[in-house]
């Protein structure tokens, strides 16, 4: 396989008005390896896909995939709807319809993962979402034709979405608590990755750096030499005893019906 290589433009309002002047953006320098392949079926353009799929070709121009560029200029056609959904010819020459000469990457995420290597090696990770072994889908998580990326059922902010989208399969962790932590406004990912981890839970670190790295700027947390404070409880000794919520002291991180510490 050859590998193609194509550019982000670094400033989406720029590109959009000024389509040539990308020399005054930062670009991005990637490989991919290849586009879905179809047998006997040439790339025909997005302009080809209009016709038939007006919704989705009139929200496409703001996704985040409508500012790929191809490097070389003889793979142009490449880009847009056919860098995931492959060339589409056969497809148009048939009528359209389902399963008809065309990829679907809702079902199979590999024509994401061509581009996207970093969300693949991340995948592979020891603690990850089940989405090489098929279990679920790019798709569950992400918009791949509109201006936001992150699907959501939600309208709030874009956190409050980001919550949401992980809240449609994990309800016990995102449902609302008397005692709520406030850590949770801040999003899931505050604490988690979303797509691997070498840590268990897929949490962004495996020790108290988790919590201390809120906690120690919004409480003067040392006092005098090797004293730990959280508040106005002294943590000296306890933070030796492990991991904040692993230790039996605040196990409810996702916040709680009874404790305000978080005990349970
Ligand atoms: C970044 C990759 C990507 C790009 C670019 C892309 N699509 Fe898609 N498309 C997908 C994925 C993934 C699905 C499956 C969505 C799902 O199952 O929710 C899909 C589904 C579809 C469907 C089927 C929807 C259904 O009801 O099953 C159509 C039609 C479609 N896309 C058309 C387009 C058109 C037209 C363009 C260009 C304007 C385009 N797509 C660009 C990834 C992409
Ligand atoms: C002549 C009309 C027509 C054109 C042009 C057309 N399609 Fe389709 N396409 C359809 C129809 C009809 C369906 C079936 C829709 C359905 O059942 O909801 C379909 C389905 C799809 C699906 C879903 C396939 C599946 O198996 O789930 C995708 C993806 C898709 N088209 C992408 C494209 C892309 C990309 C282009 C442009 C290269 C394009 N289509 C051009 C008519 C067309
Ligand atoms: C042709 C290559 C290509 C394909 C195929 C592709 N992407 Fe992308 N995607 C990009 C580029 C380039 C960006 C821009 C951001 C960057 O620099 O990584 C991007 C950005 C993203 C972002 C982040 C957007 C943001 O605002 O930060 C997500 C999420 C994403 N893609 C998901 C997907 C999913 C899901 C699929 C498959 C349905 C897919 N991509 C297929 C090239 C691709
Ligand atoms: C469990 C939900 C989930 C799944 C499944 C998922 N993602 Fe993501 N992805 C996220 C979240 C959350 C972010 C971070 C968004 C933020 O912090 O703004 C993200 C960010 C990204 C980004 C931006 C760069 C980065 O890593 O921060 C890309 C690219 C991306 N995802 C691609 C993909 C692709 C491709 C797939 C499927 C192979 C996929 N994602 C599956 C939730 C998911
Ligand atoms: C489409 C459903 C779905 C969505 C959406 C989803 N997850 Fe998951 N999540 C799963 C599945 C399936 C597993 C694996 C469960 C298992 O292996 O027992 C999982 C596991 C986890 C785990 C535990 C990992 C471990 O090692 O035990 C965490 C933490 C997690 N998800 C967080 C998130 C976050 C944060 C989001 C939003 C960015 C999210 N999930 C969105 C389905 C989902
Ligand atoms: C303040 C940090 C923090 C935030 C924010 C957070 N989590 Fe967690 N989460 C944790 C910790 C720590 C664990 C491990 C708990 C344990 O091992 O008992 C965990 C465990 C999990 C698990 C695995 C549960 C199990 O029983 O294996 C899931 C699923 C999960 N979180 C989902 C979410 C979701 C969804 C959100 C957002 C709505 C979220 N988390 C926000 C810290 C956080
Ligand atoms: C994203 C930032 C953030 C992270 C990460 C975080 N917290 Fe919090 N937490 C807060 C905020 C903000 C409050 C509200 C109280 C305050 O102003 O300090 C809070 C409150 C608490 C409380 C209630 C007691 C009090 O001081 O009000 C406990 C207990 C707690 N957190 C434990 C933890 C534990 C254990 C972890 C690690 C698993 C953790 N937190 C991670 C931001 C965070």
């Amino acid at each position: 396989m050859k590998p193609r290589h194509w550019w982000i433009s670094g400033c989406l309002a720029l590109t959009a008005l000024f389509a040539l002047s990308l020399s005054s953006c930062s670009t991005i320098e990637r490989t991919i390896v290849e586009t879905p392949f179809i047998e006997g079926a040439n790339f025909v353009g997005n302009k080809a896909c209009y016709e038939c799929h007006t919704n989705y070709t009139r929200e496409f121009p703001s996704s985040a995939h409508a500012r790929v560029h191809v490097g070389d200029a003889a793979l142009k056609g490449q880009t847009g709807c056919e860098s995931c959904h492959g060339p589409g010819s056969r497809h148009i020459a048939a009528g359209g319809g389902k399963g008809r000469f065309i990829v679907n990457p809702g079902r199979d995420s590999t024509a994401c993962l061509t581009c996207h290597v970093q969300t693949h090696a991340e995948l592979r990770l020891p603690h990850h979402h089940p989405v090489l072994e098929n279990k679920m889908n790019c798709v569950q998580c992400h918009d791949p034709h509109g201006s936001d990326i992150m699907k959501a059922s939600g309208t709030g902010l874009a956190m409050a979405r980001l919550n949401d989208s992980c809240a449609e399969c994990h309800r016990e962790q995102a449902r609302p608590r008397v005692y709520e932590h406030a850590a949770m406004r801040e999003g899931c990912t505050a604490c988690h990755v979303p797509h691997g981890s070498m840590n268990s839970k897929m949490l962004t670190e495996r020790d108290v750096n988790l919590c201390i790295k809120c906690h120690a700027q919004t409480q003067g947390s040392v006092v005098g030499a090797g004293q730990i404070y959280f508040g106005i409880v002294d943590h000296t000794d306890k933070i030796t005893r492990g991991g904040c919520w692993s230790a039996g002291c605040h196990p409810a991180v996702h916040g709680s019906n009874i404790s305000p510490n978080l005990h349970y």
